[in-house]
């Protein structure tokens, strides 16, 4: 369910874009991934059999298609994240995309935007707040959840209701619950001072810690996703809230530790961040790409303080390892991006083997779509 959230925190940018045409041609790391994932067809709001389908990971490429739309003009990125979007919302008949306002269609991404916002209060939640992960994994938290549900949240509340300070108040819960309860303990094995894939606030899943109920292992993309949902939730929060104060002191916290988790010599990142070197453990370019952006982006903003410059170099020798392993040029010029884990989930035992067993894809849209971001971000430091 939270998958679908995701969706409308774009949706909601729609609003207002206007756009000129332009011809320019690719020119960047970030043009050349997002080029090649249009040609190919990814991300059309559609899955293999034809279905509209709302999924994380188009809304993440979609961030990155507004801001190529934002920076180049050339409007065939909007006209990508605009068809994509109309697949999804007149995917219910009650929403004809012929519902024309003024601007974009501003009622249909309304009504939309709201009837998302609605399954947010019906989300069961933990005993202490958080929201389930889904409506399957009864009581459980995972990180990945956060770049789903929350991020919306707050712009949805941003746009609409920016006086509800329960809400405000509730996001920080959201935020907050997960980060305490997946907080590695100073001194427990493997220390990184970073979070746990996911928690089990009732204790029972198989993975789950006697004490606190986590998960096992660091997982690179989960934390990929926290990491991004800190840096892009902070443009919706008044900056005078204790939301405000207590994202800020998270992203502040883990931004270190981040540079300090690096592998010395490729300065990239493992998969499974708390089995550094382990045999079948790899670098993984989706988590890797994740972290150089929130990372290059919060220095860029101020919100992660850099005072001796180590995090902006830790994420810049990253990036560059990223694109001299990572992009392979083909013969129709278009770029293939490698070494993706397609997926990681608390649905099975959450082992080490577990996740190292996943397969690698090549082009998986949410690793592009990261790569695409962190190219921005990299590209805007020249
Ligand atoms: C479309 O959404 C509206 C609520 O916005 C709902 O009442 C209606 O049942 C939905 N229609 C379909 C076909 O799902
Ligand atoms: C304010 O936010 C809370 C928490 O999400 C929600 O329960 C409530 O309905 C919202 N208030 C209004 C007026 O929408
Ligand atoms: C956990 O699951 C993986 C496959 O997903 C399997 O290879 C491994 O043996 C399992 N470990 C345990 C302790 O059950």
């Amino acid at each position: 369910m939270l998958a679908r959230l995701f969706q409308l925190y774009l949706l909601a940018q729609l609003l207002d874009i206007r756009g000129q045409v332009s011809a320019a041609r690719p020119a960047s790391y970030a043009q050349w991934a997002a080029d090649s994932a249009i040609a190919r067809g990814q991300s059309t709001g559609l899955d293999s059999g034809g279905n509209p389908k709302v999924i994380y990971d188009d809304g993440e490429f979609q961030l990155g298609l507004h801001q190529l739309f934002e920076k180049t003009g050339n409007q065939k990125y909007y006209n990508h994240l605009l068809k994509a979007s109309n697949t999804i919302v007149s995917a219910n008949g009650s929403l004809p995309s012929s519902y024309k306002y003024e601007r974009t269609n501003q009622v249909k991404w309304k009504t939309a935007a709201d009837m998302f916002r609605r399954q947010l209060d019906l989300q069961p939640r933990t005993g202490q707040g958080q929201f389930w992960h889904k409506q399957v994994y009864v009581n459980q938290g995972w990180l990945d959840g956060i770049y789903m549900g929350d991020v919306f949240y707050a712009q949805y509340t941003k746009a609409f209701q920016s006086s509800n300070s329960s809400a405000w108040v509730d996001i920080e819960k959201q935020f907050k619950l997960i980060y305490d309860n997946t907080l590695q303990t100073a001194g427990s094995e493997h220390y990184l001072g970073l979070l746990y894939h996911g928690y089990d606030y009732s204790h029972t899943a198989v993975w789950a810690s006697p004490d606190r109920g986590h998960s096992p292992e660091v997982w690179d993309r989960a934390l990929g996703w926290y990491m991004m949902s800190l840096v892009d939730v902070l443009e919706f929060i008044p900056a005078s809230s204790e939301t405000y104060a207590t994202i800020l002191k998270i992203l502040g916290t883990l931004a270190p530790r981040f540079r300090d988790a690096a592998d010395s010599e490729s300065g990239v990142w493992w998969l499974v961040m708390t089995q550094p070197g382990r045999s079948g453990n790899y670098f993984e370019s989706s988590g890797s790409a994740m972290f150089v952006y929130s990372l290059l982006k919060g220095v860029r903003l101020g919100y992660i303080k850099d005072s001796d410059g180590t995090i902006v170099t830790t994420a810049m020798k990253a990036y560059e390892y990223m694109t001299s392993h990572w992009v392979s040029e083909k013969s129709d010029g278009t770029m293939d991006w490698l070494n993706t884990v397609e997926v990681g989930s608390l649905s099975g035992n959450g082992t080490f083997e577990y996740y190292i067993s996943v397969n690698k894809k090549v082009n998986d849209l949410k690793g592009i779509a990261a790569f695409v971001l962190a190219s921005l971000e990299y590209e805007l430091l020249k």
